[in-house]
């Protein structure tokens, strides 16, 4: 039988600097209580320091994650950082990380899929590990998210934050680590959720500058529908496909994106609050660092053979869900 993908460590990091709804009142015309009550977000964190990118967040993260486990940066095959911020538009983080955390056999590329980069790369991740070709792949999920927002757009500026996870994929003999997924996107979306300029369509000049089109653009109320239903949707049919009941489902782990749409999600699966795991009010919308920044958060709930339900959405548009069984008993 071939080996499944197991996740065998977790990492994390958010930086110090705590961006509050308070604060968000004194820069843009906004109110605790309308973030709150809307988005389900109180505080988010924000990366200061000169020159420090998204890969600063990300090896913190895959330290930590390698001290756990007990393992050298040597000792890793291959890193798929999955990112929307990399540190400079050419020039792939995972070629940088690889080289400093020593993995100097490894290979890595960056992933870009907006707030399912890390779901994606988790599957991608999972199917070097599958086909027995390599034993050890990190999978990471960074974004400095506070390096494209427009903090004179209180649309945007309210829900995303700076932040990074990691997970180690390793080969399972016993049956666990991912089960299924299923993957979509859909073109017609990249209307309602983008970064104008910067790109080949709209190269940077001074006109992009000026007209403040190098800032993330969205039509909240849009996104949100197609958030709403194709979430749930996905989450309801990964669960149904594999005759998962709500009472076997340890935890759903979901996209941080507003509380509104996690809770729909939950509703669809059929399962309680205290079965989805929640730190939106702390860190707001990290994008690819939301799903690793949650196993960092509840790793010491989850059981081995715990089942796991991801869920993404993100722009694109890209979305959809992974189920998971749970390698290890907490340290
Ligand atoms: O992670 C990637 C995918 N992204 C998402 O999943 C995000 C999906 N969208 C959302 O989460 C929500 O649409 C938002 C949180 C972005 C916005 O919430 P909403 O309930 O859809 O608000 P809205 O855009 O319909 O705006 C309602 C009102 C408007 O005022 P009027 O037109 O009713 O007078 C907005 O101008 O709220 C106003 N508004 C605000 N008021 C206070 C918009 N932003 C703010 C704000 N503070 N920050």
């Amino acid at each position: 039988m071939a080996p499944k993908a197991a996740i065998t460590a977790v990492g994390g990091y958010v930086p110090e600097y705590r961006l509050t709804n308070k604060i968000l009142e004194t820069m843009v015309d906004t109110s605790d209580e309308w973030i709150i009550s809307r988005t389900g977000i109180e505080e988010r964190r924000i990366l200061k320091g000169e020159g420090l990118g998204t890969s600063f967040m990300g090896l913190k993260a895959i330290d930590e994650l390698l001290q756990k486990r007990g393992i050298k940066g040597a000792e890793i095959d291959a890193v798929v950082f999955c990112t929307t911020t990399g540190d400079m538009p050419v020039a792939a983080n995972a070629a940088y990380v690889c080289s400093e955390i020593g993995a100097d056999h490894a290979f890595g590329f960056d992933l870009q899929a907006a707030c399912s980069g890390f779901l994606y790369g988790l599957f991608t991740g999972s199917q070097y590990i599958e086909t027995g070709k390599f034993k050890k792949v990190l999978v990471v999920g960074a974004d400095k998210m506070s390096s494209i927002i427009d903090y004179q757009d209180r649309t945007t500026c309210i829900i995303f934050g700076d932040g990074a996870g990691a997970v180690l994929l390793e080969p399972n003999e016993e049956g666990l680590g991912l089960q299924d997924s299923i993957l979509r996107s859909d073109g017609s979306g990249r209307e309602f959720l983008y970064i104008k300029a910067g790109g080949s369509m709209y190269p940077a000049s001074e006109e992009s500058v000026a007209k403040r089109e190098h800032f993330v653009h969205q039509e909240g109320q849009q996104v949100f529908k197609f958030a709403v239903t194709n979430m749930a949707e996905v989450s309801a049919r990964i669960m149904e496909r594999n005759n998962l009941k709500a009472d076997d489902v340890a935890f759903l782990v979901p996209h941080q994106a507003n509380k509104r749409i996690i809770d729909a999600t939950a509703k669809r699966m059929g399962i309680g609050p205290e079965k989805v795991m929640l730190n939106i009010h702390r860190y707001g919308n990290t994008t690819n660092g939301t799903l690793p920044l949650c196993l960092w958060d509840y790793e010491k709930q989850l059981k081995k053979g715990d089942n796991l339900i991801f869920s993404a959405f993100g722009g694109g548009f890209t979305w959809g869900s992974i189920y998971l069984s749970w390698a290890y008993d907490p340290a």
